[in-house]
């Protein structure tokens, strides 16, 4: 076999170095090394947007981006969203191997035992406004969470630490749907634990004045599917603020709620909600063409398409779209599903797109299901962050006790003013 290592000149002072190749990586602290002198701090990578930068070994989420291939501890993602379910696929990524019956049973049972909130939750949820954005509470809630549960400081303690988790995956979608009947003036609904996750979820966003609320066996599946769908992506954006939270020891439901700030931004899980508003303000298919040449021309982005890491189709929007006429048959057709349709169907032709590899993204058709199931456009990011908290969860657990792992701490390349010497204000012109 080759010799796993890389040899670099430093062409400043003539010396060369071996530096070894691991699982295809070079360790940025070896290039430490590559000094002019023994003053010299040493060379660093310099890697705006961490772009080719490993932060971490993992063995939850596997992706090739040239191939679509999107894979959880091995189980392909299409194999998990036919025949898997939501609550199956979160143990799967906290424990790295489906559960058997019984341990799903338990799973099911101990995170059903989770899903109410302290009174007090919902008081404070009471004073957001009117029309808060429900993901501005959803953040500030699970931030709020932490003071709840003092003891999730002990995040070493391997009893309080699973507590945690099963509380985080059981709570979120009572925050999140008492977070929609606050803007809808409603009064929150409790958990109904004799439903499943998702009918339970459903239940408390939608139940009116019926006794029982029972979900359409189609909704339910879609969305549990759209749940899988959304649990884990490896270290994108969301998930990277989390491990930088945690790895400073702050608790889980502070690093969760950072990681939902993060992915509340349009260029991350807020693009479903900007998907949306791009199909309204093109309107009509006829639209389409005129839309592509401003995206082209710089004037805006094709929302719900590219990806920093899917350089094809994104294996997720591929089985969404399949879901889209599941749902449509039930919810009746959106007509905006044409645009969107339109809008692949052009982009995917165009040069600027191919050259580009620019495909659709996970989140160009799931804000249409939503829309078709009854969820208001700005409450898109909501239900990506609820399946996501799973994975930010798994990849926290994983960060903590990984003993190569440290508090985060970045270096930077100071280009400001040299030294100098302070002038008091009277001096200064
Ligand atoms: N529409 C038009 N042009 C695009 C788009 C788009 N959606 N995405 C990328 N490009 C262009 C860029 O302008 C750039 O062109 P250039 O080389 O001429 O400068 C080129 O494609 C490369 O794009 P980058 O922005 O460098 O790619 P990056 O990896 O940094 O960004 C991102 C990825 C943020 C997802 C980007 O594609 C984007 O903004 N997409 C729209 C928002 C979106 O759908 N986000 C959801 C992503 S999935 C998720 O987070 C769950």
């Amino acid at each position: 076999m080759n010799k796993q290592t890389l040899t670099i000149t430093d062409n400043r002072t003539g010396k060369n170095y071996e530096v070894p190749i691991e699982n295809e990586t070079v360790n940025a602290k070896d290039l430490r090394n590559i000094k002019v002198n023994d003053a010299d701090f040493g060379l660093m990578t310099y890697d705006p947007a961490f772009m080719n930068t490993s932060i971490c070994k993992s063995t939850i989420t596997y992706i090739d981006g040239d191939n679509g291939i999107l894979e959880h501890c091995g189980y392909p993602i299409e194999q998990l969203a036919e025949q898997s379910t939501f609550l199956e696929v979160a143990y799967l990524i906290l424990h790295r191997e489906l559960p058997n019956r019984k341990q799903l049973k338990k799973w099911t049972d101990d995170i059903t035992l989770h899903t109410f909130v302290h009174e007090n939750v919902k008081k404070l949820m009471e004073g957001f406004r009117y029309d808060a954005h429900p993901m501005g509470m959803f953040v500030s809630t699970l931030a709020a969470l932490s003071t709840f549960y003092p003891e999730a400081k002990l995040i070493f303690d391997d009893e309080l630490r699973r507590k945690q988790i099963l509380r985080l995956i059981g709570k979120v979608p009572t925050v999140a749907a008492f977070a929609y009947r606050h803007t809808k003036g409603m009064p929150y609904v409790y958990p109904d634990n004799d439903l499943s996750f998702v009918g339970n979820y459903l239940s408390m966003m939608f139940k009116i004045a019926e006794l029982r609320y029972k979900p359409h066996p189609v909704l339910e599946k879609a969305l549990d599917v759209l749940f899988i769908l959304h649990i884990d992506h490896e270290q994108n954006c969301s998930t990277t603020a989390m491990r930088v939270v945690g790895s400073s020891h702050s608790d889980p439901y502070s690093a969760t709620a950072a990681a939902a700030a993060a992915l509340y931004g349009p260029l991350h899980g807020g693009a479903n909600e900007a998907v949306l508003s791009m199909l309204d303000e093109i309107g009509s298919v006829q639209n389409v063409p005129n839309f592509i040449k401003k995206v082209k021309e710089d004037k805006g982005k094709l929302m719900g398409f590219g990806h920093r890491v899917y350089k094809n189709y994104d294996p997720r929007a591929r089985i969404i779209k399949k879901l889209a006429d599941q749902v449509f048959d039930i919810t009746g057709r959106n007509p905006k599903l044409d645009i969107a349709l339109e809008l692949e169907r052009v982009a995917l032709q165009d040069e600027y797109f191919i050259k580009r590899k620019l495909y659709p993204n996970v989140d160009f058709y799931s804000g249409l299901i939503y829309k078709a199931m009854g969820f208001p456009t700005d409450f898109f990011p909501v239900l990506f962050a609820i399946p996501r908290t799973a994975g930010w969860i798994a990849h926290w657990q994983e960060m903590i006790l990984d003993s190569e792992q440290k508090i985060t701490r970045p270096r930077q390349i100071y280009l400001g003013s040299k030294r100098r010497e302070y002038i008091t204000i009277s001096r200064r012109g």
